[in-house]
């Protein structure tokens, strides 16, 4: 059984704790939202992945998958720990020492594997020569943050495992990202917390102010009308096809062109284009 961390004792706060907890957290929500709107609006052919699955796919089959999907777990259990109040956690017969346990087991499995995974992919990153070559010092900053993320999340966690005088994230972590979003933010709980619980959340504030000017801005999209939206004509059939008398159904009219306009192009590619495929 995993001993539990004490409650906070009562804190008094300062400027600085109104500064980094109750007004930080809005300026940087100001720049995430501006900053995706600004990117959105100027920059919307580099809204990517600037994937390199061309230059090397071998090591990103297996890489990619694990930062991914441990990147989602991670997300699962923040919201958990962050969203779910002790409280109510209890009402449904979950001791602290179990959700704890949960937590850190869950948790500690997701952050390595995710860690893992990041780590796979800036070595491909930094051995593959196209794909080095294709990193900008964008890229480079970016990693910095998104690792030194990591490390400080699992830093909290390995920290309040071994040192038990740690208050417990759940009395002072939780409530104030809680507050942050009914508008009235518990300055006091967020400064009631462990070193390393501040430290982890400075930086994640720090990865989210510069979230839209990097390539992490994919992950705001996915791409959903993919899914939805009609073929992409890529090649005529053959010139005999009788394709083009097929009625055409509704949505899938042909779009207009400047060729089509005039009438000069070639009746098979005019009008007989029916094989498709989504690309
Ligand atoms: C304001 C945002 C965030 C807050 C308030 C926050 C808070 C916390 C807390 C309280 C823990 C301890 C959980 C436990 O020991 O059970 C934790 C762990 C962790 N955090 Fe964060 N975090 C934030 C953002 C992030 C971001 C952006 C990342 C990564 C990109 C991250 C990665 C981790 C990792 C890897 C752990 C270790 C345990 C696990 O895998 O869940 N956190 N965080």
């Amino acid at each position: 059984m995993i001993p539990l961390a004490p409650a906070p004792e009562a804190v008094e706060t300062g400027v600085g704790d109104v500064l980094l907890w109750g007004v930080l957290p809005y300026v940087v929500l100001a720049v995430v939202v501006g900053g995706s709107i600004w990117r959105y609006r100027y920059d919307q052919f580099g809204w990517t992945t600037r994937s390199s699955q061309l230059y090397e796919s071998r090591i990103l089959r297996i890489a990619s998958p694990l930062f991914h999907f441990g990147i989602l777990a991670v997300l699962a259990g923040h919201i958990m720990g962050l969203l779910i109040p002790a409280s109510w956690t209890a009402a449904v017969g979950v001791t602290e020492g179990m959700y704890h346990f949960l937590a850190l087991s869950i948790g500690t499995v997701a952050g390595v594997g995710t860690l893992l995974g990041i780590v796979l992919l800036i070595w491909r990153r930094r051995t593959t020569g196209p794909v080095f070559m294709a990193t900008t010092k964008n890229d480079k900053f970016m990693y910095v943050m998104l690792v030194a993320a990591l490390l400080t999340g699992l830093a909290t966690t390995a920290i309040s495992v071994f040192d038990h005088s740690v208050p417990d994230y759940r009395q002072t972590v939780s409530p104030w990202f809680r507050s942050i979003w009914i508008l009235q933010p518990d300055v006091a709980a967020m400064a009631g917390a462990g070193p390393s619980f501040k430290l982890h959340v400075l930086w994640a504030l720090g990865l989210f102010a510069v979230w839209p000017f990097t390539r992490l801005v994919h992950a705001f999209t996915a791409p959903v009308h993919y899914l939805f939206r009609p073929y992409i004509v890529y090649r005529s059939r053959d010139a005999g096809s009788s394709a083009h008398l097929a009625p055409v159904r509704r949505g899938w009219e042909p779009v207009g062109t400047r060729d089509r306009a005039r009438g000069t192009t070639r009746a098979p590619e005019r009008r007989g284009s029916r094989s498709a495929g989504r690309r």
